[in-house]
């Protein structure tokens, strides 16, 4: 049987497995399942507190599970989707309160990964998946990584996700387009797709997401400790700050210049250094990228799984 069938077959029966995304893997479960849905959550070791995110396979399947649905969202899901854009909507009746956590409203996504859409076609209706790692731990970008820390479970290779961050999350308020989670659909990519469509009206912002754990300070923490410096701060004098037993035997990596490649390479570097012997991985980033636009969903990720900061300020970041 190929990987694709079984893993419609073990959603259909109300088996959780792993799908690839081009963001990062997810642990999925049919919507009609609640005993798949409680098998995420088991899973994965995460609070019912924490919401799940519903991947659709068309726009016209998204509408299917909100009251909420309008001329804005037609706008970005046309030109954002299939992609890392998730749209915070009220909920219909459909969507059963266990995978908003009581919430009412629910997490929509279509994600831009053919083997995955073709399972939620062949399936008839949508996927709830979360990353596919332990709750507070680094997402998967390979299905080598979801097999290291779950062995007993079905994955569907997708080969490395194209992304390699989470999915941009947004909720649409009024006239303003709340950013909760930045991701590599940037603020200013938001804004610019408005404005070029005559939404001048519009404002974007980053807002704190009113769901906490997507907020947790240290959400995506390596075992080795992340001192996060902007390049300034470098010398021997800023790393008199950190104790010094981390810096015996340090490891360092410079954030290269090209977003797209440093998200898609990030996850998978940390865990890979999470498997060495090193006492600190020392993350060094150009104040200009730790500023700009199309930087801060790589930027919101490093903050959070930082345990040093060079400056201390740049930890109240988020
Ligand atoms: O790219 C992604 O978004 C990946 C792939 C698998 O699609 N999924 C992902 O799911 O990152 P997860 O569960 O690890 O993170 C989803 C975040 C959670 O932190 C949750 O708090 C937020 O989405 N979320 C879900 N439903 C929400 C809601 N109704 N209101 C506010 N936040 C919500
Ligand atoms: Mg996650």
């Amino acid at each position: 049987m190929s990987e694709i069938k079984k893993a419609i077959d073990l959603l259909k029966s109300g088996d959780v497995v792993a799908l690839p995304t081009e963001t990062v893997y997810g642990l999925a479960a049919s919507i009609e399942s609640r005993a798949g849905i409680d098998k995420i959550f088991a899973t994965k070791e995460r609070p019912f507190f924490d919401p799940l995110i519903v991947h659709v396979s068309s726009v016209a399947q998204a509408k299917e599970y909100t009251t909420e649905w309008n001329e804005v969202c037609d706008l970005l899901a046309e030109k954002f989707w299939p992609g890392p854009l998730t749209f915070i909507l009220k909920k219909n009746d459909s969507v059963s309160s266990k995978i908003t956590s009581g919430y009412d409203t629910v997490g929509i996504r279509m994600p831009n990964q053919e083997q995955t859409l073709n399972i939620i076609n062949e399936l008839g209706h949508p996927i709830a998946a979360p990353s596919a790692n332990k709750f507070k731990k680094i997402s998967p970008t390979t299905a080598q990584h979801v097999r290291d820390e779950f062995p007993q479970l079905h994955i569907v290779d997708g080969g490395p996700a194209e992304v390699g961050i989470e999915s941009t999350i947004i909720r649409i308020k009024d006239n303003k387009v709340c950013i909760y989670r930045p991701g590599m659909i940037s603020l200013e990519m938001i804004k610019q797709e408005l404005k070029n469509n005559n939404f001048d009206n519009i404002t974007v912002e980053y807002v704190e997401s009113p769901v906490a754990p997507g907020h947790l300070k240290h959400h995506y923490m390596p075992k080795i400790p992340i001192i996060l410096c902007l390049d300034l701060y470098t010398n021997d004098y800023s790393l008199a700050h950190i104790p010094m037993s981390l810096l015996q035997n340090r490891v360092m990596w410079k954030v290269e210049d090209d977003a797209a490649l440093v998200a898609r390479t990030m996850y998978a570097k940390f865990k890979e250094f999470d498997s060495k012997d090193y006492t600190a991985i020392i993350v060094l980033i150009k104040e200009e990228l730790f500023k700009a636009d199309h930087f801060q969903g790589i930027v919101n990720r490093l903050v959070k799984a930082a345990s040093y900061y060079l400056p201390e300020e740049i930890s109240n970041k988020s």
